[in-house]
């Protein structure tokens, strides 16, 4: 099966390159961030706390997730209802990465993230891809950069998008949720040995996926 993982920390480019090479190959972008976000909503909408494990373990059997393509737009639906536009929102950013470190949360978005995986050829972006959720796919990336750098893209796409958010509020949100996915227990974030590494900082989206494209396709 044709699966290429993309991992690395917060803003490297990673859902960008991802979109590129999904069109360029006619293939499935499966976007796994969104779907630890889609927990996060839903938990905060329960007005539960996400660092509270054992307030959000009981939650977890109540959330029917699909994941469901509209115009090659991925739509995350929560027991039908489709949270897209809501799982965006910068306060869902930090409450994802504190959400992501209940193993059982993980276990529970593992099981459809390898479903779809196993039926689709797609290009998958999150942490754990290459490390944890298939570690046998034929390609594995690591798409890096620095925190700077990472903080600059994301303010920008934040301002463009009307958020008023200062730059080193972003830089400190990156820098935390960083250490979050790198140092919690279960499938932190992490380059496996096999993976190609690939520092964005100086390269243009294109640039990447042009890197990318050579390997696949050589
Ligand atoms: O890729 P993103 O920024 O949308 O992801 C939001 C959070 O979800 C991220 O900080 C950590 C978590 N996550 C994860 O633990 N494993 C993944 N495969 C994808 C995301």
């Amino acid at each position: 099966m044709l699966n290429i993982a993309i991992d690395g920390p917060a803003g490297a480019g990673k859902s960008t390159v991802a979109k590129m090479l999904a069109k360029n190959l006619n293939i499935v972008y499966l976007d796994t961030g969104a779907m630890y976000r889609g927990v996060a909503y839903y938990v905060i909408q329960k007005g539960v706390d996400p660092a509270s494990e054992s307030a959000v373990i009981p939650l977890l059997d109540g959330i029917q997730m699909d994941i469901l393509y509209e115009n090659g737009m991925q739509k995350v639906m929560i027991c039908g209802d489709n949270v897209t536009p809501f799982i965006r929102e910068h306060n869902i950013s930090m409450a994802a990465s504190t959400v992501s470190k209940i193993p059982a949360v993980r276990i529970k978005l593992v099981e459809l993230q390898r479903e779809i995986a196993a039926k689709t050829p797609c290009v998958l972006d999150g942490r754990d891809i290459g490390s944890y959720v298939l570690p046998d796919a034929p390609y594995k990336f690591y798409m890096t950069a620095t925190p700077e750098e990472r903080a600059k893209r994301r303010h920008l796409e934040l301002m463009q998008k009307g958020v008023n958010i200062s730059y080193q509020a972003v830089l400190d949100d990156i820098t935390a949720r960083d250490y979050q996915d790198s140092n919690r227990a279960f499938a932190p974030l992490k380059a496996t040995e096999d993976a190609i590494i690939i520092d964005t900082t100086d390269l243009t989206p294109e640039q990447t996926a042009e890197q990318i494209m050579k390997k696949v396709c050589s």
